[in-house]
């Protein structure tokens, strides 16, 4: 009797960061979109991956733009998050609606979001059109991070910056740090 239950494909992986992107037109008005599916896939240069429905504003902006902003949300920021994935920039602005402070970027056109203790500014490399979502690849141009959150050797703090995921429709906080990589060549 195998220990395994067969189960049909879904989108099995977990957990998923949850961030908020942010993007702006060419007539400079910007929104918000909350993505759990994103991660890191190159590290040089360092890229990240963000997948968007083709039904969302997001999407369209996203399209022309040619950059974006990866924010990294902590968890008292939790409602708003959700709110900014319940709603469209179609029918509201989400800066005034939700209540998020827009700073200007260095590079990357969109706005970073104030409140978020991470910006990741990033530059459109590729476009991969795969059905119900499409990937955008970003390179990392430039990270921002709180002051309040940086560690005594300038490094993030991930511990104070309290992001949290997403796990099939849950969001989850991350719990204890359990090891380190490299641990299991030191034992
Ligand atoms: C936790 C969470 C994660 C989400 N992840 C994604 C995602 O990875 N990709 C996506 O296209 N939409 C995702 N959504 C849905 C969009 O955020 C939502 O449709 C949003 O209203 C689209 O905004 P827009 O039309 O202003 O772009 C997610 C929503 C939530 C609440």
């Amino acid at each position: 009797m195998s220990v395994k239950a067969k189960l049909p494909p879904f989108e099995a992986l977990c957990p998923l960061p949850v961030v908020l992107l942010t993007c702006q037109d060419e007539e400079g008005k910007s929104n918000i979109i909350t993505l759990a599916w994103v991660g890191i896939c190159s590290s040089d240069p360092p890229q990240l991956s963000a997948s968007v429905a083709p039904s969302r504003h997001s999407h369209d902006i996203l399209e022309k733009a040619g950059y974006f902003v990866i924010n990294v949300p902590s968890i008292p920021l939790l409602e708003k998050v959700d709110q900014a994935g319940c709603v469209s920039g179609r029918d509201v602005d989400k800066w005034q609606e939700i209540g998020f402070t827009p700073v200007p970027s260095d590079l990357a056109g969109a706005p970073l979001i104030e409140e978020c203790p991470i910006n990741i500014e990033c530059k459109t490399r590729q476009y991969i059109s795969l059905g119900g979502h499409d990937m955008f690849i970003g390179k990392i141009l430039s990270v921002h991070a709180n002051k309040d959150i940086l560690d005594a050797e300038g490094g993030v703090d991930f511990a104070k910056a309290q992001p949290f995921c997403f796990n099939h429709g849950e969001y989850w906080s991350l719990g204890e740090k359990i090891g380190s990589i490299g641990m299991s060549k030191k034992a």
